[in-house]
């Protein structure tokens, strides 16, 4: 397995909505290994999440992954491995809440994006077998957000300008009323 370049936001590739796998496509070598180099370099970085356009690749795969005390994120509640190929998201209901976010193809920066709080993904796992899930909250956010780089949309793209921030002056002004909020929709959605 090998760490990939994560591409940064300018990146034409970013701004490409990606393509959906086959099934043959999905079974074969070089994707699979596209995969696994995936996990890894999510896990390199301490993401959330990896799509494979940020990777350079202009194909319908992203992974979530929470760990318990993720670095970046450490008010996320913990998302198992999970590689979603071909995902279509659709939201239950008119909920909304807003999240403050970052992105590894975005450096240094956050801002709070309007996220749907319930919906379901379809997707089909590594394997090829269709999956579905229900999800809420911030792990719902992490799911649209991924979904998201899959149309070549950025965060930053939904985001109020007025609320961008480095993540220093996140530390500085914003951590802790945006992590006791992210506590309270924790509490009362779930995950
Ligand atoms: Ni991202």
């Amino acid at each position: 397995m090998s760490v990939l370049e994560i591409l940064e936001i300018g990146h034409p590739v970013l701004r490409e909505p990606a393509r959906e796998l086959t099934a043959e496509e999905l079974a074969s070598a070089e994707v699979q290994t596209l995969i696994d180099d995936m996990i890894e370099t999510k896990r390199a970085a301490n993401g959330a999440g990896l799509a494979a356009p940020q990777v350079g690749r202009s194909l319908r795969i992203a992974i979530a992954e929470v760990e318990p005390n993720n670095p970046r994120y450490p008010y996320k509640p913990p998302i198992p491995l999970t590689v979603l190929v071909n995902p279509v998201i659709e939201p239950l209901d008119e909920e909304l809440a807003q999240i403050n976010e970052g992105c590894l193809s975005v450096p240094g920066i956050r801002g709070e994006v309007p996220r749907h709080v319930n919906l379901a993904v379809r997707y089909l796992d590594r394997g090829g077998i269709e999956q579905g899930e229900v999800r809420h909250g911030l792990s719902a956010g992490t799911f649209q957000h991924e979904v998201d780089h899959l149309d070549g949309v950025l965060f930053v793209d939904r985001a109020d300008p007025r609320t961008l921030s480095t993540w220093e002056q996140y530390e500085r002004f914003y951590r802790d009323e945006f992590e006791a909020r992210a506590r309270a929709l924790v509490e009362s959605v779930g995950s």
